[in-house]
């Protein structure tokens, strides 16, 4: 086997969530581009259509699903037609997350009165760790299921540097969550083995995307994060499409 062809994931099919945006549609460009037939899903199903539509218009193989990565059910119905449409499952990419807002400082290393331990509203905890981690483990349930009976299969997830390190500018949930996924892929990829499954986390750094409102763009807080990274700036989201590919083919 050639070094090139183990990175082909032509024929394949993938299913990305949160795809509509950063980090997710990136993924799915790359599948995409990759010659692998993807469903883009986001709870933003306008966004996940268009997205489509786009990469349609370039000529791949794509279509879109609404997709709440709460909801189960949502997640069954959403799994089954993309095996019906494609003939299986190959590559999955569970990304679709939120950041939870203010952290115990702002960018400028002040205290955020809002960000404090014990003023950060539950409800932001609540449904970060509904979609940041639980989310994850709703997407790999349905791909295990789909996964298993073919024995081959590659599950990627979106963790991040929160997950090892921590970020006081980022808000409390973000970091339990995250760490939760990278310790869940660890354990699942030893589980899955056994069925040909491969399980992986992407840990990025700061990219600028749409989470948090995009606040990523602000320029004050761009110069804050890019101050923290050893390469002196933040990423962009084409710069991650290679690490994915390997992911998800054969090389990985
Ligand atoms: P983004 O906001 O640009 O994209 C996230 C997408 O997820 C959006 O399209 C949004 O509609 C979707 N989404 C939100 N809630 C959802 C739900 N309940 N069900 C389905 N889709 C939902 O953000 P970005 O940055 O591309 O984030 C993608 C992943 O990357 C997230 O898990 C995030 O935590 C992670 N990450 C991002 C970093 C960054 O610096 N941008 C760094 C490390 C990790």
């Amino acid at each position: 086997m050639s070094v090139l062809s183990q990175f082909d994931v032509r024929g394949r099919s993938a299913l990305v969530t949160g795809a509509a945006s950063g980090i997710g549609l990136a993924y799915a460009e790359a599948m995409a581009e990759g010659g692998a037939r993807v469903t883009l899903t986001d709870i933003d199903a306008e966004g996940a259509e268009r997205e489509a539509a786009r990469l349609r218009d370039e000529g791949h193989e794509v279509r879109a699903a609404r997709l709440d990565v709460t909801d189960r059910a949502e997640h069954t119905a959403v799994f089954d037609a993309h095996a019906a449409a494609y003939g299986g499952l190959d590559i999955v990419f569970a990304n679709a997350g939120i950041d939870p807002g203010a952290g115990f400082w702002n960018p400028a290393g002040h205290r955020n009165p809002e960000g404090q331990f014990d003023t950060f509203a539950v409800e932001r905890w609540d449904r970060t760790m509904a979609i940041n981690l639980t989310g994850v483990f709703n997407t790999f349930r349905e791909a295990a299921r789909l996964m298993k009976p073919q024995g081959r299969g590659s599950m990627i997830a979106t963790s991040s540097n929160a997950a090892e390190i921590c970020e006081p500018i980022v808000g409390q949930a973000y970091m339990p969550a995250k760490a939760g996924v990278a310790h869940m892929v660890r354990h699942l990829a030893l589980e899955l083995a056994a069925y040909g499954i491969r399980v992986n986390a992407i840990a990025p750094g700061p990219f600028v995307t749409n989470i948090g409102g995009g606040w990523l763009r602000d320029p004050q807080v761009r110069a804050a994060w890019d101050h923290l990274v050893p390469l002196g700036r933040i990423a962009d989201t084409e710069q991650i499409k290679g690490l994915a590919l390997y992911l998800a083919s054969d090389a990985g």
